[in-house]
């Protein structure tokens, strides 16, 4: 799963990494503003060790070619786009970005490119007396914002599905508010401070010496050359802007008609993705990623006139195949209908608050346990239905206490069996959980065979796999009437697993990868190695005659 935050074509990629190198750059350059704050000593010294990284050949053309490029994609983005139509936090990450170097320019001419030119000394100190208190000052913090709110809305939709960061959301806000507070806080200090300065004559003329600071004509070169680079990012934005409207114009000569299977039909220009033809015309679609090729949520299955579409290029593909998905199926942010098609939504957003969400799954690193009675045709053949089911119920009544009360819960019975997951804070708890229940249902077991033996029923032999890994757990089926559950290949090892407990004659088969995350060592143990049907690498795994024996190595793991 590591790699589906780099998914997409080279330009999305591309914009990823020169997004980050930027945000990486912004948190430490609003940092550096902000120990102004504490002590001007802190604030000169920080910026003289980021310095010695950007301001060296490769550091300066890493983040010189990071903000170009970055730049350059946006107004990229915005000629290619077939409509503008979007949702607010892409609209506002979008306005946002093409703000960002109306101010930049002049901020980046007057400290760099002044001091490469005429060599300033372009300390923070510097620029906080330059522009405290004038217009430029409000309008540099306002770029501060600017640039943050951009960073966080793209790390934020970039990294939302990853559960860690969900789980970190509560505190990443707080640390977002507070660095830009930081910042402006760290700016007014010093701002004040070297204005305080400057009033006396004699440290005035001391600092203005010390930063080399620019007579008139160096002045007016650099603010001519802030108004070239403004006008030329104008161009380029209008250039854009041209392109744009001048396709959109091309496109609305021609148009296709698209009919959604449960929706509308609509009459859309040409040239527009099926995810941007959805949009223009109102019809929901479910677009996790905002239409990235990063998450597959868009799709569709093309009902008719799927022969003249174009086919998936590798980067769609690979999202299709990754999710094992049907003949006819094709990203809705990836195609663009040129003949009449008839498409059906796999997604259908209802509307419903939280339905989307809980559609969308969640990826987690879980214990599961998967457990069959032995024997149950056997032993059932000849009885009454009522008679099975009763006893199938009194055994369920047996053995599923001690996985409530590990942690655990059930997420399905499956006739004579169940699947458990084990969904506690982390990984080594619910390793330790299902170690626990494991246990525990051996001697609910047990104790429950006791009570047959008394009734002169013969007891029953269970088998059951324990396994840990990646998860999805979601709503699956028809909306409003959809269960939680869980999926992932870590189902079908479990289940695997149990299935080997009957060939080798024993109660249960744990997964060394659940003994490694309850901490239980296992250089000593006799550990098996398994090939399971299905399962791609050969499996460590112990084996027990009686998940009692459990209760061993469970002392052991609390004991290290
Ligand atoms: S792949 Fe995410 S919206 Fe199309």
């Amino acid at each position: 799963m590591g790699n589906v935050l780099w998914r997409g074509n080279w330009i999305t990629r591309a914009r990823i990494a020169s997004g980050l190198i930027l945000f990486t750059y912004g948190l430490f350059h609003f940092i550096n503003i902000g120990l102004g704050l504490i002590s001007p000593e802190w604030m000169a010294a920080f910026q003289d060790a980021r310095q010695a990284v950007t301001r060296t050949l490769v550091g300066g053309v890493i983040l010189h070619g990071a903000l170009l490029t970055h730049a350059l994609l946006a107004l990229y983005g915005l000629a290619s786009r077939r409509t503008l139509r979007m949702p607010v936090w892409n609209l506002l990450q979008f306005g946002f970005g093409l703000l960002i170097p109306v101010f930049l320019i002049g901020h980046v001419v007057h400290t760099r490119l002044a001091h490469e030119l005429y060599g300033l000394n372009d300390e923070m100190s510097y620029i906080s007396v330059l522009i405290w208190n004038t217009p430029d000052g409000w309008l540099q913090s306002l770029l501060l914002l600017l640039v943050w709110t951009h960073g966080c809305i793209g790390l934020h939709f970039w990294l939302r599905l990853k559960p860690w960061w969900r789980r970190m959301t509560p505190y990443l806000i707080g640390v977002a508010a507070l660095v830009p507070a930081f910042a402006l806080a760290g700016f007014m200090t010093e701002g004040r401070r070297m204005q305080a300065a400057f009033a006396d004559p004699a440290a005035r003329a001391e600092a203005m010496a010390a930063f080399n600071w620019p007579d008139m004509a160096t002045f007016a070169a650099l603010i001519r050359m802030a108004r070239i680079g403004f006008w030329i990012f104008l161009a380029l934005l209008a250039l854009a802007m041209i392109v744009h409207f001048g396709r959109r114009i091309v496109r609305r000569r021609r148009s296709v008609r698209i009919r959604y299977v449960d929706g509308p039909e609509v009459s859309s220009p040409r040239g527009l993705t099926l995810l941007e033809m959805s949009r223009l015309h109102g019809v929901p679609h479910t677009a996790l990623c905002g239409g990235r090729g990063r998450c597959t949520t868009c799709r569709v299955v093309i009902e008719a006139g799927a022969e003249h579409m174009h086919p998936p290029d590798p980067a769609e593909a690979r999202s299709l195949q990754a999710v094992n998905a049907a003949p006819g199926t094709r990203l809705a942010c990836q195609i663009r209908p040129v003949d009449p098609a008839t498409v059906f939504r796999v997604f259908l957003p209802d509307g419903r608050r939280g339905r989307a969400h809980a559609s969308q799954g969640q990826e987690r690193r879980l214990a599961i346990l998967f457990l069959d009675m032995r024997g149950f045709t056997a032993r059932t053949t000849g009885q009454l239905p009522y008679d099975v089911v009763f006893l199938l119920n009194r055994f369920f009544d047996a053995i599923v206490p001690p996985i409530l009360a590990a942690g655990g819960s059930v997420d399905k019975y499956l006739g004579d069996g169940l699947l458990a997951v084990f969904e506690t804070a982390d990984e080594a708890s619910s390793a330790r959980a299902a170690l626990r229940a494991a246990a525990g249902l051996s001697a609910a077991l047990a104790d429950f065979n006791a009570r047959l033996a008394e009734e002169g029923v013969p007891p029953i032999h269970i088998g059951a796999g324990l396994h840990l890994g990646e998860l999805v757990l979601g709503e699956i089926g028809a909306a409003g009437n959809a269960p939680r559950t869980i999926i992932g290949d870590t189902v079908n090892t479990a289940s695997r697993l149990e299935g080997k407990t009957k060939e080798l004659g024993v109660e249960l088969l744990v997964s060394q990868t659940v003994l490694d995350s309850a901490g239980v060592k296992t250089d000593s143990l006799d550990l098996i190695t398994l090939e399971l049907r299905g399962v791609g690498a050969p499996l460590a795994a112990l084996a027990m005659p009686s998940g009692q024996e459990l209760t061993v190595f469970l002392t052991a793991a609390a004991a290290a």
